[in-house]
């Protein structure tokens, strides 16, 4: 039996073949990202002429009520910014691992490539734990924990945009009782010496955060620790600089896992450490 999407692609070409010129068919993209009812498709420059056209086609095979271009993430909220090409709803509510995730796809990232990093969540603590997650975004990480695990969360998110779903996803599974959420930097969070696990699923500057991360932990805390890293660097990196920053703050650190979750950018990936911390 083949799968859907083997039937869904030639239908999508035929279609836009009696719309695009012939040399453009080929460039049609053969992958995309579904969440919920909203569809980000990556379109080249080559298509833009088109790129109402091929929205609408993909919106109605797919039965979806929004189309988005996919483009770059970037900046202190690590926003998507992408456009609407088709529909003007861009919020979706995304159901995985019996999560609810309702978020703008339009303005807040949601990485599919992230997904068992979301699974792992869903096991990794026990009730009786606190968790603190320096970095929430929507709940991505820290629903998982709320909602599986039913341990007590903390969840601090800086964008008041990406805040106000997050409050909503709070409600919306049903954790309200275990989880609270706060709109600061995380830098100005007050809590000392409180939590037994923390989670800080940032790239490019998470390093920067590692002093905070250790105030908030209590000791023999389990910080799960991402950051993005040039290929070139790898293994002694990035255990090597979380390890000098705990040093210099005076605390002994245990490598307890290392896994990458994913291609960043070329020669650069997504990895997440599992570390114990010990105030010396
Ligand atoms: C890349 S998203 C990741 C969300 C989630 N942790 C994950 O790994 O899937 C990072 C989130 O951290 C938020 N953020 C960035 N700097 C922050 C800070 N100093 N304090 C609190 N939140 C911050 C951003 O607004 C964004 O929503």
């Amino acid at each position: 039996m083949p799968k859907r999407t083997q039937l869904i692609k030639p239908r999508i070409r035929e279609i836009l073949s009696r719309k695009l010129p012939s040399e453009l068919v080929n460039l049609l993209p053969k992958h995309w990202v579904q969440l919920g009812d909203v569809l980000i498709l990556p379109l080249r420059e080559e298509l833009l002429p088109y790129k109402k056209e091929i929205a609408k086609v993909y919106a109605e095979v797919l039965g979806v009520k929004t189309v988005l271009r996919k483009g770059r993430i970037g900046g202190e909220f690590r926003e998507t910014n992408y456009e609407i090409i088709y529909g003007n709803d861009p919020v979706t509510i995304h159901k995985e691992n019996g999560i609810l995730y309702k978020f703008d796809a339009s303005k807040v990232m949601f990485s599919p490539a992230n997904v068992k990093e979301r699974v792992r969540m869903a096991s990794i603590a026990n009730s009786n734990e606190l968790v603190v997650d320096m970095f929430a975004g929507i709940g991505h990480l820290s629903l998982p924990i709320a909602k599986h695990c039913r341990a007590r969360v903390i969840a601090i998110e800086k964008s008041p945009y990406t805040f106000q779903f997050l409050v909503e996803n709070i409600e919306l599974n049903r954790v309200q009782d275990r989880m609270t959420a706060y709109n600061i930097d995380n830098r100005e969070f007050k809590g000392e010496n409180i939590a037994d696990r923390i989670l800080m699923g940032y790239v490019v500057k998470t390093h920067e955060f590692i002093p905070k991360a250790l105030e908030i932990a209590k000791n023999e805390a389990i910080i799960h620790y991402h950051n993005t890293i040039p290929e070139r660097l790898m293994p002694r990196e990035p255990f090597a600089t979380f390890q000098k920053i705990a040093n210099e703050q005076g605390y002994e650190t245990e490598l307890l896992e290392s896994r990458i979750l994913k291609r960043y950018a070329p020669g650069v990936w997504h990895v997440v450490l599992d570390v114990k911390v010990f105030k010396k």
